[in-house]
C-alpha cells in the first residue's frame, strides 16, 4: 500500500533519520507485503545531516536518503533535490569504506546540479550580508535553487551531453561571473573548469539516472510502499517558514508532490518529527530560545551539535504554537516525539502554549514575520520525572510525570503521537499508536 511522508516539524534535526530507519526496519520485519520498497529524498541537498544509530554504530547521511542503510529498499534522489555529484560520491564512498552494504540508488534526470561555484557564491553572499547573514550551511543550496527558478540551472541529464552542458554552464556563469568579479571582487569562474568537474562524474552517475517520477508512481500502482524522507523542516520552508531565515526549498508535505512528481492523493500518512524541546541552527527568530543554564544543559545533554557543519544548536523549550502550525501546514496524520529522555533531570519543564505579542495573546502563529520576531512565549509548567527513561518501551513503563508531559503535549500539538523516542537507538522507542 502506502506512501508515507516523514518530515521535520520544527527547525530541523528533530530525528528524521532515526524515524526513517525505524519505520523502514519495522516494516521490513513485519512480514510480506509491508516491506519498505523505496526511501526517497524530495528536497534540499547535502545541507541535511541525519544520524542513524544501528547496533551502537553511528552513521550520518547528508544527500543520500537514510534508506541507503536499509537492505532491500531502493534509495531515490528525486527531481526536487539539488545534487552535488562530488558530495554524492564522497558520501557513498564513505559508507563503502566502512563496509556498509548500500542499497540500490536512483537519481532523477531532472534533479538540479550543485557545482563547486554554487558553494563559492553561497559563502561569498553570506560574507557580503554581514550581520544580516542567514547562517547557511555554505553548501551552495540557495544559489542552486535560485539558478533553477531563474531558468539557468543545470540538470543531472545535462551532464551526459557535453555540448548542452557547456552551453548551459556558459549561460549560468555569464551573470554569476559579472557578480563575482564586479560586486564581490572575486575571480571569475571558467566554463571549461565547471564542465570538466561535472563530466568527470558522468560514467559513475549514468547507471543510477532514471525518471524517478515514473518509477515511484509505478511502484505505488503495484501497491508497493514508498517512504518519503524529509530533510530540513517546516519552519525552514521558503514559503511557510521564518523567511528569510529559511532554506531555499519546500520541505513541507506539499514539497513532496512537486519534489517527486506524485499527486497529493497518493499520500496516506504524514508524520511530523518533533523534539520534546526545540533547537535551531543559523540565524532567525526563535521565541522559546534559552540563553541561560537550561539552554546550555539542553545543548550538552541533547548533544546538540550540527551533523553537517559542527555548529552548536540553539536550544529552547517545546513550542505548541509551532507544533499546531506544523500539523496545519503539513496536514499531519501523526507526530513522532523524539528526545524525551534528554529532559530526565529537570525538576520543572516549561512548555510554550501561546505567544504574547504587543500585549495581545496569540494561540496560533501570527500572520507576519515581524510579529513573530516580537513573540514572547507564554509558558505552562510541568513536573519533571527525575528518572532515566531510556529503557522504557511502553507508555505504561514511563514515570507518571513523563506520561503526563507526553499527554499534555499531544493534546496541544494538533495530531496524535505515533511514537516517542527515549534514546538515539532504533530500539529506544515507544510506539504509541502502532499502525
Ligand atoms: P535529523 O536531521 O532530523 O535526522 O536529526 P539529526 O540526526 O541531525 O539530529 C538528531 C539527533 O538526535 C541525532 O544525534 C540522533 O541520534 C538523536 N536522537 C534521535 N532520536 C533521539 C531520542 O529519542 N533520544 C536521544 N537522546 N537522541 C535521539
Ligand atoms: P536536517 O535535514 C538544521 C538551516 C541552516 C540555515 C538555513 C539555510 O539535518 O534537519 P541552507 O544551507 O539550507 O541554505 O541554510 O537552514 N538548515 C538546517 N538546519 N537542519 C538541517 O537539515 C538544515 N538544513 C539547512 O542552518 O539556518
Ligand atoms: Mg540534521
Amino acid at each position: 500500500m502506502p506512501a508515507i511522508v516523514i518530515l521535520g516539524a520544527q527547525w530541523g534535526d528533530e530525528g528524521k533519520g532515526k524515524a526513517t530507519d525505524l519505520l523502514a526496519t519495522q516494516h521490513s520485519q513485519s512480514g510480506a507485503g509491508t516491506q519498505i520498497d523505496y526511501v526517497v529524498r524530495t528536497s534540499g541537498g547535502h545541507n541535511a545531516g541525519h544520524t542513524i544509530v544501528v547496533n551502537g554504530e553511528k552513521y550520518a547521511t547528508h544527500l543520500l536518503p537514510s534508506g541507503i542503510l536499509t537492505p532491500g529498499a531502493t534509495s531515490v534522489i528525486a527531481n526536487g533535490v539539488v545534487v552535488s555529484p562530488e558530495a554524492l560520491f564522497r558520501e557513498l564512498d564513505g559508507l563503502l569504506e566502512r563496509g556498509v552494504e548500500v542499497a540500490d540508488l536512483k537519481v532523477s534526470a531532472n534533479a538540479h546540479v550543485i557545482a563547486s561555484y554554487h558553494s563559492v557564491v553561497d559563502k561569498v553572499t553570506e560574507r557580503f550580508l554581514g550581520k544580516n547573514q542567514i547562517g547557511t550551511t555554505g553548501r551552495g543550496i540557495g544559489p542552486a535553487y535560485s539558478d533553477k527558478v531563474n531558468r539557468l540551472g543545470i540538470r543531472v541529464a545535462d551532464i551526459f551531453d557535453e555540448k548542452i552542458l557547456s552551453a548551459k554552464v556558459e549561460a549560468a556563469l555569464d551573470v554569476r561571473n559579472q557578480l563575482l568579479a564586479k560586486v564581490y571582487n572575486r575571480r571569475a569562474i571558467a566554463v571549461e573548469a565547471v564542465v570538466e568537474e561535472l563530466t568527470a562524474y558522468a560514467d559513475r552517475l549514468r547507471p543510477m539516472v532514471c525518471d524517478t517520477s515514473l518509477l515511484l508512481n509505478q511502484a505505488l500502482d503495484r501497491g508497493e510502499t514508498v517512504l518519503f524522507e524529509g530533510a530540513q523542516a517546516t519552519m525552514l520552508d521558503v514559503d511557510h517558514g521564518t523567511y528569510p531565515f529559511v532554506t531555499s526549498s519546500n520541505p513541507i508535505a506539499g514539497g513532496v508532490c512537486t519534489g517527486a512528481g506524485i499527486g497529493p492523493t497518493r499520500i496516506d500518512r504524514v508524520i511530523g518529527v518533533i523534539k520534546a524541546y526545540t533547537t535551531r541552527v543559523g540565524s532567525g527568530p526563535f521565541p522559546t530560545e534559552l540563553f541561560d543554564e537550561d539552554g546550555e544543559k539542553l545543548q550538552r545533554i541533547g548533544g546538540e551539535i550540527g551533523v553537517s557543519t559542527g555548529r552548536t544548536r540553539r536550544c529552547g523549550w517545546y513550542d505548541t504554537v509551532i507544533a499546531r502550525y506544523s500539523a496545519r501546514v503539513n496536514g499531519l496524520t501523526e507526530f513522532f516525539l523524539t528526545k524525551l529522555d534528554v529532559l530526565d533531570t529537570w525538576e520543572r519543564i516549561p512548555v510554550c502554549v501561546g505567544y504574547e505579542i504587543d500585549g495581545v495573546r496569540h494561540d496560533e502563529m501570527p500572520m507576519t514575520q515581524s510579529e513573530f520576531h516580537r513573540a514572547q512565549p507564554v509558558y505552562e509548567y510541568f513536573d519533571g520525572w527525575g528518572t532515566d527513561i531510556s529503557g522504557c518501551r511502553t507508555l505504561a513503563e514511563l514515570p507518571a510525570n513523563a506520561r503526563a508531559y507526553v499527554t499534555a503535549l499531544e493534546e496541544m500539538s494538533g495530531a496524535p503521537f505515533w511514537g516517542v523516542g527515549v534514546g538515539p537507538g532504533r530500539e529506544q522507542t515507544i510506539v504509541v499508536h502502532d499502525r
